[in-house]
């Protein structure tokens, strides 16, 4: 069924006044636009600063740069506020689903029934993968890491579906979203089977998109597969806290891959490859890590200890944001998820719940977190309710990245679509050697 997206026209940003940079070396002054958001801080408009002063910015890390006029995501870091399209994460986490969040980042807009039903049965009608790619699978060792393994088969896409890579044809486009966002979890599940050495389970049409993707992870051929509604109803909600989050490292791989015209699926193999990092997505993987190497509540002080020592490089993982200067609000629906997992398995007084918790209120009553507004984020608590789902600390990357394909496509879609749109190019401070000629190899000491 070919869906028409209507791309949502890019109203002028709402209102500008402007802002006056005085040169002091030569008096020259610049007049800059002041951007006005709908919601949140103002943004000066320095696109004139290098013909208008001659100057570049410089902001490392990008902490305080604007890459781009988005509609998607909005973060308040200093009150801990994250929406949709508006919409508060913890409303859609508490009645949304992830089919329904899916299309509400894609177009913008919660969906009617119908169109959630049309929405959820493309998906769900994409999920399989082409046969030949199964044999692709081959040429990675077994304990080759999931996420090496995600980046190389996402990558590859783009030879097993090129008739969807044609970026200026909206259905192509279209097309290719949804292959991406369908196929994710059946390519997540195929990598973890094939690290057990155990093989691919097929998707099953009837199932929802999170009990499906459990099923393909844990059905064995030898036995029918029983799922539990609670797990599945708890990963469905963990997909809708990791979906998107404005312009995030990996997020901002994916536009920036994308705008030089590359085709969607080498943009997001590029997001995966970025999300791996133990500072992004890698952290929940880090983060048990961390736990079982602290092992013991009265090693805290240690761990705390090194935290804050900067000759060390070890940091409490899953605890800062470059964003959140208050409690990640993904993280507290997080932790209210943590125990209704750990009840549905029977799970009680687990050890490393109370050893996280534990750390928690101590790093959350230490001057060093608190004066640096350092706080559990989305990853603190995500690894534990995967582990205790059955997935090894190697697929909890891949699990957050099955998620966040979703805001990747839907930035990249709005990337594409915007009247602004060039290829990204950042400048930079150069400090390394000035103009100096050739010297001959005999003449070198
Ligand atoms: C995600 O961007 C996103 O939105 C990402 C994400 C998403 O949904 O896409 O939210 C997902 O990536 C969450 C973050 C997961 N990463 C971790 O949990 C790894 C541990 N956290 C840190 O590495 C760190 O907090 C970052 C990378 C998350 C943020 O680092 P920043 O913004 O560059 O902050 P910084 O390094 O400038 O730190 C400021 C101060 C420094 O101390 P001072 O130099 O001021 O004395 O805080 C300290 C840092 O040393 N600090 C920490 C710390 N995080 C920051 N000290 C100890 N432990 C930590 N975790």
């Amino acid at each position: 069924m070919a869906i028409k997206v209507e791309p949502k026209p890019m109203p002028a940003v709402a209102g500008q006044d402007s802002v006056t940079l005085q040169d002091h070396s030569t008096g020259k002054k610049l007049d800059l636009p002041l951007l006005t958001p709908s919601v949140g801080p103002k943004v000066i408009d320095i696109r004139k600063l290098y013909s208008g002063l001659g100057y570049f910015t410089f902001d490392p890390g990008y902490t305080a740069t604007g890459s781009c006029d988005s509609k998607i995501t909005y973060i308040d870091g200093d009150q801990g506020v994250l929406l949709y399209r508006g919409y508060p994460i913890e409303e859609l986490a508490e009645h949304s689903d992830f089919m329904e969040t899916a299309y509400l980042l894609l177009y913008g807009e919660l969906p009617t029934a119908q169109q959630k039903n049309d929405f959820t049965r493309s998906i769900t009608y994409h999920t399989m993968v082409h046969e030949q790619l199964t044999t692709f699978y081959r040429g990675f060792r077994r304990d080759a890491h999931p996420m090496a393994v995600m980046c190389g088969v996402v990558g590859a896409l783009s030879a097993f579906y090129h008739d969807s890579t044609d970026i200026s044809d909206p259905h192509q486009r279209l097309v290719a979203s949804y292959r991406l966002i369908a196929k994710m979890p059946t390519i997540a599940a195929m990598a973890f089977k094939y690290s057990l050495g155990q093989p691919f389970v097929y998707p099953r049409n009837e199932l929802g998109y999170a009990e499906n993707f459990l099923r393909m992870a844990f059905a064995v051929p030898a036995e029918d597969y029983k799922g539990s509604a609670v797990l599945a109803k708890a990963m469905d909600r963990i997909f809708i806290l990791h979906a998107d989050h404005e312009q995030n490292a990996s997020t901002s791989t994916v536009r920036l891959a994308g705008s030089s015209g590359a085709n969607p699926f080498a943009c997001i193999a590029a997001g995966i490859a970025s999300l791996w990092g133990p500072a992004h997505g890698g952290a929940n993987e880090a983060v048990l890590k961390m736990l079982y190497e602290i092992g013991d509540k009265k090693r805290i002080p240690e761990f705390i200890k090194r935290a804050k020592d900067k000759d060390d490089p070890f940091r409490l993982m899953g605890f800062g944001h470059r964003v959140y200067k208050n409690y990640d609000p993904r993280a507290k629906v997080m932790q209210r998820t943590c125990r209704e997992v750990l009840d549905e398995l029977g799970v009680h007084d687990d050890p490393i719940l109370a050893l996280a918790m534990e750390l928690e209120r101590i790093a959350l009553s230490d001057e060093y977190f608190i004066e640096r507004k350092l706080y559990p984020n989305v990853d603190f608590y995500s690894g534990i309710i995967l582990k205790a789902m059955g997935f090894p600390t190697s697929m909890f990357t891949v699990l957050f990245a099955i998620a966040r394909t979703v805001g990747w496509v839907a930035q990249w879609n709005e990337m594409i679509e915007d009247p602004d749109q060039k290829i990204g190019r950042p400048r930079q401070l150069y400090t390394g050697a000035p103009r100096r000629p050739y010297v001959a190899l005999d003449k070198r000491r």
